[in-house]
């Protein structure tokens, strides 16, 4: 089984926790872009009722309206049954790096809120400890990029301000923002880290989410690993 094929099977076992009446965060990136496709194809079929998603990005909002999964935005609702999405990085005790994709912030705005925070991720995605083979993502405002790079030295971290790939310059959030990718040596503490790194003035919000996964559902080649905390 190649890893598209583990995203598509994670995606698919996601589906059974959505049920009639719920409002489902929408998360960013390949993995989940195989769930909400799914979903719009249950409610469009006629398999679920009243569903609505809350999207991450407008990545997922776009993809969202694409499939028949219809919107609401966080103004609108009371309370987000469940938020389904991705990770870069899954450590043992379900701490989590996210935003290779940028949109950390709306994730961890929805997912934080969430009922039940179910991630879905390939086996790759897992390691010994945060930090092992991706950067920290931060999102800054754009001003104080530079001098957030070099504070960035007291936490023993080298950053490198995240340029476009189909655009000129440096890669503009949903939100207006940049992006700073932090290499870390070792993250021992990633509550505390997340903790720090939000206290640095210009600091948006960083791709650390400690303590806020319920479930993971790591697609593996002998089938879907629920790991629960
Ligand atoms: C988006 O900002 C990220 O947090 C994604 O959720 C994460 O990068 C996982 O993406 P893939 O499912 O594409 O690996």
């Amino acid at each position: 089984m190649n890893t598209e094929e583990m995203k598509k099977l994670v995606a698919k076992e996601a589906l059974k926790y959505i049920e009639d009446d719920m409002i489902v965060g929408l998360g960013t990136g390949s993995t989940t872009a195989y769930f909400i496709k799914m979903l719009g194809k249950m409610i469009m079929n006629e398999e679920l009722f009243d569903v609505y998603g809350l999207p991450t990005s407008y990545q997922a909002r776009i993809l969202a309206l694409e499939s028949g999964v219809p919107v609401v935005s966080l103004d609108e609702v009371d309370a987000i049954d469940i938020a389904v999405d991705g990770a870069d990085e899954v450590d043992p005790h379900l701490n989590l790096i996210k935003g290779r994709g940028a949109a950390l912030t709306m994730e961890k705005i929805i997912e934080y809120r969430a009922g039940t925070f179910l991630v879905l991720v390939d086996e790759s995605k897992l390691v010994e400890y945060l930090g092992q083979k991706m950067p920290v993502p931060i999102e800054v405002i754009p001003a104080a990029w530079r001098v957030i790079k070099e504070e960035l030295e007291v936490f023993n971290a080298t950053a490198d301000l995240r340029m476009g790939v189909k655009k000129d310059g440096p890669v503009v959030t949903d939100n207006g923002n940049f992006i700073l990718d932090a290499k870390f040596e070792r993250i021992e503490d990633p509550l505390d880290l997340e903790i720090e790194l939000n206290n640095i003035p210009g600091v948006v919000e960083n791709g650390i989410f400690a303590d806020i996964a319920d479930i993971v559902l790591v697609g593996t080649k002998e089938g879907v690993k629920k790991l629960e905390r």
